[in-house]
């Protein structure tokens, strides 16, 4: 981009239109899919998109779906002028901004579920939340069409889900996955970090200590589940301040808990403090 702007662009015949002519020129497309509210993280996506396609494409859209009636939707942050900014610092060809209406016209009535795997875990706590991501990540892909997709590692139940549709539904496309990004203290970097106040963002960061105290005790040569699983529920109640949605160790595919814990195992941890969830994971 030289003219200094990047428009967003609302209208999917309009994204259509504009992935043509970028295929016509024989460009491949990387896509990166996110609700705004950008952050360091979103951005390495971007890199990692940029090293792996001729042209990068971004939604941004807090999907309506993948909220129950409880939870943030309508506080969700919306940054849209500086996410704009920063996408054009890195490059981005095309931004798709779509609108509630556009993305779920009066009349939809077709969802992906992810059965049985959307009730356990962060489905069993927000149930219908990945319908909601399925559906909309169907959706973008089935417009975009982009050679590949690139997610970050810390949504990592999502991350496995969508590998599953991409695979079960015959998707054409390769689907990407990269590190969780972390601020210098370990917490994992999420949009929802804005809600903390000042005095719970120095708390915020037990939650990524949690699973480094079970790697360390992992590390020393304990593998029984239980007995990681209790080092790093005694470690995050320290702080009364946390309360733990779940603590699991499980495989990083179809997120059974693994009684005995091998390398390759993943450490998932989801706990609210003072109403604002945090989610972590790390791979042993
Ligand atoms: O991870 C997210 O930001 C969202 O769940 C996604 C994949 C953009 C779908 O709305």
């Amino acid at each position: 981009m030289s003219d200094g702007s990047l428009r967003p662009i609302s209208r999917t015949a309009e994204v259509r239109a504009q992935i043509s002519t970028l295929r016509r020129a024989g460009k491949s497309i990387a896509f990166v899919p996110t609700m705004g509210a950008l952050h360091d993280g979103h951005l390495t996506l971007v890199d990692v998109a940029h090293q792996h396609a001729d042209a990068v494409v971004v939604s941004i859209f807090v999907n309506p779906l993948q909220f129950a009636p409880t939870e943030d939707l309508t506080k969700y942050p919306r940054t849209l002028t500086a996410d704009l900014d920063a996408l054009h610092t890195h490059d981005v060809a095309l931004v798709f901004t779509p609108t509630a209406d556009e993305m779920y016209p009066p009349g939809s009535i077709t969802t992906v579920t992810p059965a049985p795997y959307d009730a356990i875990f962060e489905g069993a706590i927000r149930p219908g939340h990945f319908t909601g991501v399925l559906t909309i990540v169907a959706k973008l892909f089935n417009i975009v069409h982009p050679d590949v997709a690139v997610f970050g590692q810390k949504d990592l139940q999502q991350l496995s889900l969508i590998q599953h549709m991409v695979r079960d539904l015959d998707i054409s496309l390769q689907i990407l996955s990269v590190p969780t990004v972390r601020d210098p203290d370990g917490l994992a970097m999420s949009s929802r970090n804005r809600y903390l106040t000042p005095a719970d963002r120095l708390r915020a960061p037990r939650v990524n200590a949690t699973l480094c105290a079970i790697r360390s005790l992992f590390e020393t040569g304990e593998h029984n589940s239980t007995t990681l699983l209790q080092t790093g529920t005694t470690f995050l109640a320290e702080d009364p301040a946390f309360t733990l949605d779940y603590l699991a160790l499980v495989d990083p595919t179809t997120f059974t808990p693994v009684p005995t814990a091998t390398p390759g195992t993943a450490a998932i941890i989801a706990a609210r403090l003072n109403g604002t969830r945090l989610l972590d994971n790390i791979i042993l």
